[in-house]
């Protein structure tokens, strides 16, 4: 959709289109009929807390958890699913007061009438080009019809902004989305979080717990990000009630180097952890492009060789997150790198 921008500045008939008010009688002792006509700012909008929250993704890992933690903080929160999702955290969203709205998300009018009256569109779904661009394209532009004031969009990841194109084509993505909602009309703030801590004990092959080493590509003092999905979710769900934020949110609950994961890890497992050096980052990029080539697996929206692309983008030190955000939330405590890896067993 072709966005025009608004004009700025009041419209013939009053404000933003609204009907011009009429005078009060004297500026001391005003009218209450002609009062209770224009609400005050207080009345006229719920506060923050109380707001409505779009969700799209809500029986996603990361949207689930940004659900809770909107409804713990006072929000309502609309949850946009699939029809026929018959996922328990549909049933739990229910139960734990969100409203569940079944929506076709390739219709955009249905879009618009489930966006109606939302403070703040919460975007955490998760997938390739027809998701993360065309899916989430149709969202905005039913947010943008209904008139909702802010998006969030499904980013929370390493700075992508600071990134050459082609080099993580799931972040590629991502930015050919964020060039669509900036040219939008309508206040977007995106939310950078770094890795998810919590792959370190799974899937990220970098502190390896059965033969206790830490694996790296390149240099060993590169600073990296790491933010827990329950920490990145806290603060989407805080960013979701603020009408005051920027176009870009970068919090890290943990800045490691391998050398840190080193320590850390023998410190909480109490058995010592030796560093494996793979390779320089020269070596990562040759076999993130033999991997594609063997094993392109063009329909997943992990495959190893974009593992590795995000790896080898975290250890050039290009998308490092900076100033961090992470103070703007004070309520919100940041799980440290020690409770997480802990939890490996
Ligand atoms: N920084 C990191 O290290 C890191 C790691 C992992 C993920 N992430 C990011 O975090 C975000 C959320 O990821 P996640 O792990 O929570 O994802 P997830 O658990 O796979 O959940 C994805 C959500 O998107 C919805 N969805 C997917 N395709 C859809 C479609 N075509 N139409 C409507 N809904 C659709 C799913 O709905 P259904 O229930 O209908 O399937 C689900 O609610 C993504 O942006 C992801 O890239 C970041």
């Amino acid at each position: 959709m072709q966005y025009q921008k608004a004009r700025p500045g009041p419209s013939p008939g009053g404000l933003g289109g609204l009907p011009a008010p009429r005078p009060l009688r004297h500026p001391l002792t005003p009218n209450r009929s002609i009062l209770a006509e224009y609400p005050t700012p207080s009345q006229s909008a719920p506060p923050a807390a109380q707001s409505l929250i779009v969700l799209a993704g809500a029986t996603g890992d990361l949207g689930h958890r940004i659900a809770q933690h909107l409804l713990q903080r006072g929000a309502r929160v609309r949850a946009l699913v699939r029809p026929g999702n018959t996922k328990p955290a549909v049933e739990t969203l229910r139960q734990q007061g969100a409203e569940v709205v079944e929506v076709d998300f390739n219709d955009v009018g249905a879009l618009t009438t489930a966006c109606a009256g939302a403070a703040c569109v919460v975007s955490a779904v998760s997938g390739l080009r027809d998701v993360i661009v065309d899916l989430q394209t149709r969202l905005l532009d039913a947010a943008v019809a209904a008139g909702v004031p802010r998006f969030i969009p499904s980013d929370y990841s390493i700075d992508f902004t600071k990134l050459p194109a082609g080099s993580n084509r799931n972040l590629d993505l991502r930015r050919e989305f964020g060039q669509r909602l900036d040219g939008a009309p309508i206040q977007a703030t995106s939310v950078l979080n770094g890795m998810f801590m919590d792959l370190l004990t799974g899937q990220a092959p970098v502190v390896l717990f059965k033969i206790r080493r830490v694996l790296y590509w390149g240099p060993t003092d590169q600073p990296l990000d790491f933010t827990a999905i329950a920490d990145t979710a806290a603060f989407t769900a805080a960013a979701a009630l603020d009408p005051t934020t920027p176009r870009y949110l970068r919090v890290a609950g943990a800045v490691a180097t391998v050398r840190d994961l080193q320590a850390t890890a023998t410190a909480v497992t109490g058995r010592r952890f030796g560093l494996l050096r793979a390779g320089g980052l020269w070596l990562l990029q040759l076999m993130i492009k033999v991997t594609r080539r063997l094993a392109p697996a063009p329909d997943e929206v992990f495959p190893p060789w974009q593992g590795m692309q995000y790896l080898h983008n975290m250890f050039t030190g290009a998308p490092k997150l900076a100033p961090l955000d992470n103070a703007r939330y004070p309520d919100i405590r940041w799980t440290p790198l020690r409770e997480v890896l802990a939890t490996a067993k």
